[in-house]
């Protein structure tokens, strides 16, 4: 496993299971095939309704030997309108059985409440809550408004982020404010546009990979936190599997510029937070 440095000096692994939509018995196996694959990073958000299950897989996979967790939640919508992220924090450390949490992120740039989120979020860092705070899904306008009230820089920004999706402004904007991108919907979720892409292919043949493991090299190679999600214990297995082969300047490049700026999830931009958003 690889590690980023945040800005506040806190070591998070490169690469972490996201869990959304797992729960109940796929989840905790999701789990427990993770940490026996190398996994040590496990992330998910009040807005998925898991977080007490994925409690007790963390307990399980302790009880199997597990000493070094990572773990990530989020700040709901639902938590942003009813205004006490101490108490929706409280409450999701409760369900995941920890006495402080890796990371808290704010789910989305909730309009007309994100700004007074963020200024909570600080708080309950300065408590010593949680270990580092970040944000998701904020556009540079986003940032640029936050950065004004801001006593604490985010440590990272997570967006959806793949080859077809590169969101290059966005990143180099977070990387020259120190603030780390982590890639959600990193192969995707499969999109035969991206998966069925030559390039790739072509790269997955030359390494002996699967085109989704060439994907999540090109997201380390670039720095990239990230955060593939299956409840499919050899894919858990093949996406971790990705330390032993190193893509050229040039691979890496053609790979960047397949981008065409296409989304596959919810511009924070455009999305109904009323009806859509709703969690
Ligand atoms: N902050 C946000 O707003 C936000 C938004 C979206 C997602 N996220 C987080 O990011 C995580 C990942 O994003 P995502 O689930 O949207 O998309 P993703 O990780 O790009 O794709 C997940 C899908 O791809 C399949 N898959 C994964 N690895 C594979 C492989 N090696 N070969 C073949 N199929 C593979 C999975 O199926 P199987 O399970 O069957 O393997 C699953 O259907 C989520 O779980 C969530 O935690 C955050």
């Amino acid at each position: 496993m690889e590690y980023i440095t945040l800005n506040n000096g806190l070591k998070m692994p490169m690469i972490g299971i996201g869990t959304y939509p797992l729960n109940g018995i796929s989840l905790i196996k999701a789990i427990v095939n993770a940490y026996k694959s190398g996994y040590t990073n496990f992330e998910t958000s009040a807005a998925y309704f898991n977080e007490e299950c994925l409690g007790v897989s963390l307990e399980l996979i302790k009880s199997l030997g597990a000493k070094e967790i990572f773990v990530t939640t989020k700040l709901s919508n639902t938590a942003q309108r009813e205004g006490d992220a101490r108490k929706a924090l409280l409450n999701s450390m409760k369900k995941l059985g920890v006495a402080q949490v890796d990371l808290y992120l704010m789910h989305w740039p909730y309009p007309e409440k994100y700004l007074d989120s963020w200024k909570q979020m600080e708080a309950l860092y300065n408590e010593g809550l949680v270990k580092a705070i970040g944000v998701c899904n904020f556009h540079e306008h986003h940032l640029d408004k936050l950065l004004e009230v801001a006593e604490i820089v985010p440590a990272v920004n997570q967006i959806e982020i793949h080859p077809l999706f590169s969101q290059k402004p966005l990143r180099n904007y977070c990387e020259n404010r120190g603030i780390k991108l982590q890639a959600y919907s990193p192969v995707a979720r499969m999109n035969p546009k991206l998966i069925e892409n030559e390039l790739l292919v072509a790269l997955a043949a030359k390494y002996q990979k699967t085109v989704p493991q060439i994907i999540l090299r090109w997201d380390i190679q670039s720095g990239l936190l990230t955060v593939p999600k299956s409840g499919n214990r050899k894919r858990i297995q093949e996406n971790i599997d990705i330390f032993d082969f190193e893509l050229t300047q040039e691979e890496m490049y053609k790979i960047e510029h397949i981008n065409e700026d296409y989304r596959i999830r919810f511009n924070p931009d455009t999305v109904d937070y009323v009806n859509v958003l709703k969690a």
